[in-house]
């Protein structure tokens, strides 16, 4: 029989904020799981991928989710880096996402890359509720260990409340300077027009159910009809990354955000250079509650369906990119599938000018991001491309009529060493960074340092 949940996608939540305001941590509680601790620098410097079935989200919030109540399949969770180099990887969460949760600790309210990951909901028109995290760190605080928020509250004293409650109201002001009325998400009658915020802490697991019940009744009223796609169709992902596994060689690392993929699927993807086309060899699916980046233990599987994480094994994946789409060509033409893979690359690419700088960056994820960076800047862009900075680049920043667009901008990429003795003989000035506005910030002194 077909349940309706064999129908239903599975709702992609992105879970996005500052460094160490404890997005990992959360997910670690909800799955069971430390990821956070085996973090290398303890900062997460890959977008993650979580699928939780609907069975954990109930036992976790236990009274606030009955399963009944849902045909959801459950939550596919988007972690994210929250320290400030990553930024690419953020907004491509924030791309994927039908809904996210902006964790902010308490303690620290609003810190640049909260802004930043409001920024990219903003643009995205994703969705979204806030998770006032750490409340454990409240002074007084007695903790009540997975209980609901409003339960666990009733339990502490007024001084400890009243202290919590400053931070939280500071919260849903620091909301409303960027444009979104807010409120604790018990006050809140319709989601679409105000941010629920929910206290949480991952670490004493207070606030957990309220969250997930939350997440599950939002995406179930206003997301369903989204939800309601075919699943059986062929599948559409994204790249999150390309990695090499013993006896696979190169593999990508895909959020499959619709359809399904099956052993044997002829798929294209997006590569450096032209759409790569091949056939999966294996399907490598990490077990439920599993994160993909830590998992080690891949079941190998003949199908899956959206939303999920899935690592493909196939041949000649070495030029895939991250970021670029991945389709399943299914019984269409494999050209009609080459050519939407290369319009959707193409509307990734940047528009440039017949003046302008030049912009190299390390994936597509964080060029797009340095184009709308620049535009806001206003400034014109000659040529943008993913790679490191060659001979070739600075040619053409050579051709830039003013001189404050003989410039090459790079983010997160190399100079060749025989591009860097071209630099000086061109008077073509280079600026590196792997903070997208500070790149910006420094080209932009530049030229006021120039008109000056
Ligand atoms: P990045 O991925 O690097 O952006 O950080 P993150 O947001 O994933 O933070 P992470 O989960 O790694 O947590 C950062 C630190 O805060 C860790 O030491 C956690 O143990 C701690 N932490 C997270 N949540 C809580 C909480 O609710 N209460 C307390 N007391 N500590 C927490
Ligand atoms: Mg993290």
């Amino acid at each position: 029989s077909t349940s309706q949940s064999d129908t239903l996608r599975t709702p992609i939540v992105a879970v996005l904020g500052h460094v160490d305001h404890g997005k990992t941590s959360l997910l670690d509680k909800v799955r069971g799981s430390a990821v956070s601790d085996g973090e290398a620098g303890a900062i997460t410097q890959h977008i993650g991928a979580t699928a939780v079935p609907l069975e954990t989200v109930s036992q976790m919030a236990g009274a606030l989710v009955n399963p009944d109540d849902f045909d959801l399949p459950g939550l596919l969770f988007i972690d994210t880096p929250g320290h400030h180099s990553f930024s690419t990887l953020r907004s491509r969460g924030g791309a994927l996402a039908d809904i996210a949760i902006l964790v902010v600790d308490v303690n620290d309210g609003f810190q640049p890359q909260t802004e930043e990951a409001i920024d990219i909901l903003k643009r995205t028109g994703t969705p979204f509720i806030v998770a006032a995290n750490k409340v454990d760190t409240t002074p007084g605080w007695n903790p009540q260990q997975g209980e609901p928020i409003q339960k666990s509250l009733e339990k502490q004293s007024k001084r400890a409340k009243s202290k919590l409650d400053e931070s939280l109201y500071q919260l849903i002001g620091e909301l409303s300077d960027k444009g979104f009325s807010s409120d604790f998400y018990w006050r809140v009658q319709n989601f679409q027009k105000n941010i629920g915020v929910v206290p949480v802490s991952a670490l004493t697991g207070e606030g957990i159910p309220d969250l997930l019940g939350v997440l599950m009744g939002l995406s179930q009223r206003y997301m369903k009809d989204e939800m309601a796609i075919d699943v059986a169709g062929p599948g559409y992902g994204t790249v999150l990354e390309v990695k090499e596994e013993r006896g696979f060689g190169a593999t990508l690392d895909v959020v499959l955000y619709d359809g399904t993929i099956h052993a044997g699927d002829t798929i294209v993807v997006g590569g450096a250079n032209e759409p790569i086309v091949t056939e999966v060899r294996a399907l490598l699916q990490p077990r439920p509650n599993a994160e993909i980046r830590t998992e080690k233990r891949f079941d190998k599987v003949d199908e899956v369906r959206a939303a999920a994480g899935v690592k493909i094994a196939a041949p000649d994946l070495e030029g895939a990119m991250a970021g670029a789409p991945v389709r399943v060509v299914g019984d269409r033409d494999v050209d009609e599938v080459i050519r939407e893979v290369e319009a959707e690359l193409a509307d990734i690419e940047v528009t440039t000018e017949e003046e302008g700088v030049v912009v190299k960056a390390d994936t597509l994820g964080s060029l797009e991001a340095m184009a709308n960076a620049l535009q806001e800047a206003e400034v014109p862009i000659l040529r943008a491309e993913v790679g490191d900075i060659a001979p070739r680049d600075v040619a053409v920043a050579s051709t830039a009529r003013e001189p404050e667009h003989k410039v090459i901008l790079g983010f997160n990429v190399d100079v060749l060493s025989n591009a860097e003795d071209e630099l000086d003989k061109n008077d073509v000035k280079l600026f590196e960074d792997d903070v997208i506005y500070q790149l910006i910030d420094e080209y932009e002194e530049f030229v006021d340092e120039m008109k000056r």
